[in-house]
Order: C-alpha cells, then structure tokens, then sequence
C-alpha cells in the first residue's frame, strides 16, 4: 500500500490535476472516489472525461447509476451508488462493467459494490476545506493503482 496528499484550491484546479491524470491512465485502473457531497468528486470526474474527449453513451436501466464514456481509445465507467445498498447492485446491468479489464472505473460511493471488484484500487478521499480548499487523501493498494497514486503526487506538486 502507497499513500499521498494532494491539494486543490478550486474547481479548476481540480479539472486540470484530473486532465493531467487523465493521459497516465492506462486503462484497468478502479479508482474510488470518497468524500462528502459537493466535494468534489464529480468534478475529478469530468476533468478525465473531458480531456480525453469522451462522451457518454447512454447505458440501459442503470442509466443514472452508470454512466459510459468510450471512444477509440478509452473506455471509462462513472458509478455514483449513493444511497444504495450492497445488496442492491445485483441485476443493474454492472456485468459488463465488470467482466471489461480494460476499462477505467471511477467510482462514488463505491461500498455497495466493493467486494466484486479487485483489490487493486486507487483511493482518493476528498476532504473539504476552508471555502474552496481540498485535501485529497491517496491510498493504492497494488501494482496498478500504486503507479497511478505516484503519477497524482507528481502531477499535484505545489
Ligand atoms: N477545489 C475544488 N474542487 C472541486 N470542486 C470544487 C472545488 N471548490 C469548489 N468546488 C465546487 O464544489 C462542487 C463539487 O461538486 P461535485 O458534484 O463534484 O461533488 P461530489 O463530490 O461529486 O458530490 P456528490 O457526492 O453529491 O456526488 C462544485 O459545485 C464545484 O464547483
Ligand atoms: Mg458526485
């Protein structure tokens, strides 16, 4: 396990720490985004999407759940679970999601779902700050996600 600290100091910031990121993105990665509402998990979020130029597709009946953002070159899932319980993820159309090991997962209120994805995760834990300040706490917890925490440290150096 590798851990790290990252700042931002506003949502722009915030895009552009994820649009650097967005390019040391491999695909495989499942990164967990925690935090509280409104800090700013989303917002990391489209930062990745909009700089690798995805859209999203519309994806079936977990539409709201999941949203999927793919061109020649990448494959992303977005998942918010807010609200939902682990035993509710079964029948929500996730198998595609999970069976793709060439996709990037990014994953809000991810503990409903946890237990069927791999260990190898990046952590990310936003804390809010005075105004716009955010701490972002960083956790790896494998080969993968421990290369991806060191491309953040870097990219975020003050
Ligand atoms: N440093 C910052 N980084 C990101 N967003 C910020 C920052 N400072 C202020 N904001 C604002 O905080 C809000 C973050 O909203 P966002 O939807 O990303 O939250 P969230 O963590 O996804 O919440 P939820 O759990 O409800 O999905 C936006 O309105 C954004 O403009
Ligand atoms: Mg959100």
């Amino acid at each position: 396990m590798k851990q790290g600290k990252i700042f931002s100091s506003s949502r722009e910031q915030t895009l552009a720490i994820a649009g650097h990121f967005a390019r040391a993105l491999q695909g495989g990665e499942i990164i967990f985004l925690r935090g509280p509402i409104g800090a700013g998990k989303t917002v990391f979020v489209k930062g990745i999407a909009t700089a690798l130029g995805l859209k999203s597709s519309p994806t079936s009946a977990s539409f709201s759940l999941m949203k999927k953002y793919q061109n020649k070159s990448h494959r992303l899932f977005h998942i918010d679970l807010f609200r939902l319980e682990e035993g509710e993820v079964f029948n929500l159309g996730f198998e595609e999601m999970l069976e793709d090991e060439k996709a990037v997962i990014l994953a809000e209120w991810p503990d409903p779902i946890s237990r069927v994805l791999p260990q190898d995760r990046l952590e990310m834990n936003f804390i809010l700050k005075e105004g716009d300040e955010r701490e972002i706490e960083l956790r790896s917890f494998g080969r993968v996600s421990d290369e991806r925490l060191e491309d953040l440290c870097k990219i975020a150096q003050p």
